[in-house]
């Protein structure tokens, strides 16, 4: 046997171990791994106070199992990431991790949550391919596709013919460009240029201008929650509204958490997503209520809900299987159906991945603040990546 290759066999002996030791503990440990610093912050805290609310809410202990919350910045690097979910499963024997702020920091952990058997619960991350990288994810956050193809149905019966695709150029923005061509396209429309900028730092200019050049009746965005702002600013000082170019997307460029700081531009933009803070639904109106309380002066966003609904998921499997992790753990997720402050979801029992609403909104005032005002539903939304 080759040196690497015992010391591989070696580690994922170790991994193995330790996933067994963890049913002996009296604490039930959940290793949350999130950006809490840097340009993906904000996902971060959102998790982390919605995590710490469901907490607050429903107990610390779980089938007589202290919860013990583990909170690791992972700085939004995927290495990073990696090395602290190894570190939580050997060292601390959680028995969950949970958090994932980007794909690519879902992706680098996926392999270790395979070897060591600990379900990993994807609250954020939303390329449609995650549930596929491990047996062992769970996904409460959304997938691109899902809103994509959304929005790509609505469209062209509200007078959008031509558009151009505006993405980040990584695994959630090329899944956000695909599912929306090809159903745009499908439906009659006619995507004239599929622009892709730089996931960290972008610059919007160039391409903002180029889509001015062309002149299509919208632009269609997709950029990760935080990077909203940086656009909007851009296209609005780019007269691109003024221009009569329309802005559709996914939800994640109306992002809750700094919609109501992007002003008069975001006003009439329509996108789609399976959640808004004002979406109308008695759950959610108490779970707004109990966050802002909790976090003054914060809004919460998709991102909180992600985190929210799966620390529901996690603490309901926890109860089933009496706080054991590994494979019990994660097969009570499976098929898990509930109400979430975003409305009725559930978890496919097949693709462990979640189905809920996707919610058709547009940017009004209400009250003197910005909100995603739902006008239309479609239900049960099944992941159309899976489909292929
Ligand atoms: C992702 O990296 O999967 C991601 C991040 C932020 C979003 C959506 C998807 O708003």
């Amino acid at each position: 046997m080759q040196k690497r290759q015992f010391l591989n066999t070696v580690a994922c002996a170790a991994l193995a171990l330790t996933a067994g030791n963890a049913l002996a503990q009296d604490k039930f440990k959940i290793g949350l791994i999130l950006p809490m610093t840097g340009p993906f912050a904000s996902t971060g805290k959102q998790i982390e106070a919605a995590a710490r609310l469901y907490m607050a809410q429903n107990g610390a202990t779980v089938a007589g199992k202290k919860v013990e919350l583990i909170v690791k910045d992972d700085t939004s690097a995927p290495d990073v990431t990696k090395r602290i979910a190894q570190e939580l499963v050997v060292n601390d024997k959680v028995q969950v991790l949970a958090g994932f702020g980007l794909t690519p920091l879902a992706l680098a952990t996926a392999p270790l949550a395979t070897q060591s058997k600990t379900p990993m619960v994807v609250m954020a991350a939303a390329t449609s391919s995650i549930t596929q990288a491990s047996p062992f994810v769970v996904r409460t956050s959304f997938t691109l596709p899902q809103a994509a193809v959304a929005i790509a149905d609505w469209a062209p019966n509200n007078g959008i013919r031509k558009a151009v695709t505006l993405v980040s150029d990584y695994g959630p923005g090329i899944d956000a460009e695909k599912f929306f061509k090809d159903r745009f396209t499908f439906n009659g429309g006619q995507v004239v240029d599929s622009l892709r900028v730089p996931m960290r730092n972008p610059d919007f200019a160039p391409f903002l201008q180029k889509v001015r050049d062309l002149k299509p009746d919208a632009v269609y965005v997709f950029v990760p929650s935080g990077a909203g702002a940086a656009l909007m600013k851009q296209f609005a000082e780019r007269g691109m509204d003024k221009a009569g170019i329309r802005l559709i997307g996914t939800g994640d460029i109306t992002d809750d958490d700094i919609l109501n700081s992007m002003g008069d531009v975001a006003m009439g933009v329509v996108t789609s997503h399976h959640y808004s803070t004002s979406h109308a639904s008695a759950l959610n109106k108490k779970f707004v209520a109990a966050f802002e309380k909790a976090n003054p002066g914060m809004r919460p966003n998709f991102m909180a809900v992600g985190g929210y609904d799966g620390m529901r998921v996690i603490y309901e499997a926890a109860k089933a299987t009496k706080g054991a992790g590994g494979e019990p753990l994660l097969n009570a997720m499976k098929g898990q159906i509930f109400e979430s402050p975003r409305g009725p979801m559930f978890i496919d029992a097949q693709t462990r991945d979640v189905v809920h609403n996707i919610y058709i909104r547009k940017v009004e005032r209400v009250n003197g603040q910005l909100y995603n005002q739902e006008f239309a539903t479609l239900t049960d939304v099944k992941d159309p990546g899976k489909a292929k």
